[in-house]
């Protein structure tokens, strides 16, 4: 009796946790249709709402990214996701008219790997997802104790590399190893997505030279990790990467949205500046600083 209420109440669980509940999408022209990922790992990523991993209109999820070397369109050919999470983005280029040839979305968190290899699929797409076996104490605390594993192996001929809300979780030496592997993947004409917190260091006087970042949780840093904007700038030259478009954020100390692509520049900022929703860029000069008290 005991064990059949207990099966009871696990089928029950894996109901309420299940894809089920919130139906699926239909595949634009095709019989096909991409349930959405369970409630639990929508919380992991973050936004909740079914909406935020959906794409019912079909339209190019980014716009036409006729942007840095690239046609209308062309970005959208070979996508890489680094960090893709339970497939939000993945869900979404799959049910765009014009879907990618090809996909690969790599993540740190195993079961939502799982998850995205057995829904995430479409014909004529070729789609994979990839276990990154390395350590996180809130998305993986049960890999590998390592902090980084290489990416170049799955190619160089990416249209597009996509790090959506990922460099605002990683360690500075994990940034610098990663935007590198980032940048070898990508065709000569390809572009990067990345995703970043900034902040102006004059308003953190007592950060010493070689810190960059600054973090919010003392269990996992890596929650939220705001860069200094002039080392991301300086990280760029290193890595000849230059930025082609931004999009800032509208909600003050939030993430912005920045487009990289191959190159070489006197000033890589591609004349993109800071605007006051930036933390520290906006409204009264940093008090003065005359060192420590
Ligand atoms: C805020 S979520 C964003 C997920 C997805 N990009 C999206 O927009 O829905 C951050 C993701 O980064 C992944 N992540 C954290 N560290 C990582 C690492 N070193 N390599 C790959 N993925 C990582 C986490 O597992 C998590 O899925």
């Amino acid at each position: 009796m005991f064990r059949r209420l207990k099966r009871m109440a696990k089928s029950a669980v894996d109901y309420v946790q299940s894809d089920r509940l919130d139906g699926t999408t239909p595949i634009p022209g095709s019989d096909e249709e991409l349930a959405f990922p369970p409630l639990q790992y929508r919380r992991t990523v973050g936004p909740t709402q079914t909406v935020d991993f959906d794409n019912p209109s079909g339209q190019r999820i980014w716009g036409d990214l006729a942007i840095g070397p690239l046609e209308a369109g062309e970005a959208y050919g070979k996508i890489f996701d680094f960090g893709c999470g339970c497939g939000r983005n993945a869900r979404q280029l799959l049910l765009q008219h014009e879907p990618p040839q090809r996909y690969v979305g790599v993540d740190v968190h195993p079961g939502m790997i799982r998850w995205c290899q057995k829904h995430l699929k479409r014909r004529g797409v070729d789609v994979r997802f990839d276990h990154h076996d390395v350590w996180s104490p809130t998305y993986a605390p049960e890999n590998s104790r390592r902090e980084t594993l290489p990416l170049r192996q799955y190619g160089d001929d990416f249209t597009l590399v996509n790090a959506h809300s990922v460099f605002t979780h990683l360690y500075e030496r994990q940034t610098e190893f990663y935007l590198e592997e980032c940048r070898a993947l990508i065709a000569d004409r390809g572009i990067l997505r990345t995703t970043w917190f900034f902040f102006n260091r004059e308003w953190f006087p007592v950060l010493a030279p070689h810190q960059h970042s600054l973090f919010v949780n003392d269990f996992d840093p890596s929650q939220a990790v705001y860069y200094d904007w002039g080392y991301l700038l300086d990280l760029l030259r290193r890595l000849e990467l230059v930025i082609v478009h931004v999009n800032w954020t509208s909600k003050p100390g939030y993430q912005n949205e920045v487009y990289l692509a191959k190159g070489t520049a006197e000033d890589v900022s591609g004349g993109f500046t800071p605007p006051p929703t930036v933390l520290g860029f906006g409204g009264s000069e940093p008090p003065p600083y005359d060192g420590p008290e």
